[in-house]
């Protein structure tokens, strides 16, 4: 639906984890606030999705949300899983580690989509990660290990996509 009532948007990223409850919540969360920040919620569109379909409808997990909450933000969006359709409606697919960049790749039909996918870390200023570590297992340190990565990320991606779009 929010794609469907966003096609105005010159500009549209979806974010890609394996269960959609904690890295891509948490990076649509922060460049939905730096888009607010920017002024650009009508240029930009920001959505995410994971690849398993594990956690549908679900809220982001309570720790993501909590060590989002401790930085200002609301990590709200509900779970959904990436489909084939995604790459025709966005045009950066970014994904967190390697089994979604495998995993998605393999759902793309030809070139053009297959040059929508992304690596978070690509963006990375500050930080020399090849990917967003996973932190569903692991303790708080993970979760802001987390937050500090996509922050600096969707930094530089904000400003790529306000070069390459002129906004
Ligand atoms: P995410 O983290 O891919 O960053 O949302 C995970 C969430 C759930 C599971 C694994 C990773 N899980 O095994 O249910």
């Amino acid at each position: 639906m929010q794609v469907l009532n966003s096609t105005k948007k010159r500009v549209k990223v979806l974010f890609v984890c394996l269960g959609n409850i904690c890295r891509s919540p948490a990076a649509e969360g922060i460049l939905k606030k730096m888009v607010e920040n920017a002024n650009l919620e009508d240029e930009i569109l920001v959505d995410s999705a994971g690849t398993s379909g594990w956690h549908e409808n679900e809220l982001p997990d309570e720790r993501m949300r909590q060590h989002g909450s401790f930085r200002g933000y609301d990590f709200n969006s509900r779970s959904r899983k990436f489909t084939s359709k995604d790459f025709k409606n966005f045009d950066y697919i970014i994904v967190m580690d390697n089994d979604n960049y495998n995993n998605v790749s393999k759902m793309a039909e030809n070139e053009i989509e297959k040059s929508k996918i992304y690596r978070m870390t690509d963006f990375s200023n500050n930080y020399s990660y090849d990917s967003i570590p996973d932190p569903y297992y692991g303790d708080s340190s993970g979760f802001e290990l987390v937050m500090d990565l996509l922050e600096d990320a969707n930094e530089k991606l904000l400003n790529d996509i306000r070069d390459k779009y002129d906004i």
